[in-house]
């Protein structure tokens, strides 16, 4: 048994202590905005927040998220009004979709730390995140705006 704080509430896993949070956060709790694209650190798709600082969910180990403070895309704001999330729905960024979720949680830890970046540092902070439909120029696009809306 582990105990996870997710989004703000405690949640009792029974699982293997190696198994990787996302399929503990997809399979588990149910929370599947959080996505599954690689398996493997490579693509950015299970993106979530640990302590504030964007992980890939799919490399780490339930046992290892014990005691932390969790963050999916479903808890990212309360409202789904998070600048980021207002940015890219303003923008329009997703195509299909998929790998969104874990470029929003990117951005938004990217952000925290760094609310006025310049477009390369933009570029730089977002280049693990993989998306298929090559929404690339729109998923700049939208961190910039996320940033004006946060500094406004
Ligand atoms: S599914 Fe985790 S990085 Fe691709
Ligand atoms: S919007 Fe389709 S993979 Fe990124």
């Amino acid at each position: 048994m582990a105990v996870l704080n997710i989004n703000g509430l405690k949640h009792v896993v029974d699982a293997p202590a190696d198994t990787r949070l996302l399929w503990v956060v997809r399979e588990h709790l149910r929370l599947t905005g959080t996505k599954f694209g690689c398996g493997m650190g490579l693509c950015g798709a299970c993106t979530v927040h640990l302590d504030g600082e964007a992980v890939r969910s799919c490399q780490v180990e339930l046992g290892d998220a014990e005691g932390s403070r969790i963050t999916t895309i479903e808890g990212l704001d309360p409202k789904g009004q998070h600048p980021v999330q207002q940015a890219w729905l303003e923008l329009q960024v997703p195509q299909c979709g998929y790998c969104q979720s874990g470029q929003m949680m990117n951005a938004a830890a990217f952000l925290d730390s760094n609310p006025s970046p310049t477009d390369g540092e933009i570029l730089e902070a977002m280049q693990g995140n993989l998306c298929r439909c090559i929404t690339y120029v729109r998923i700049k696009q939208g961190v910039r705006r996320a940033s004006e809306i946060m500094g406004a």
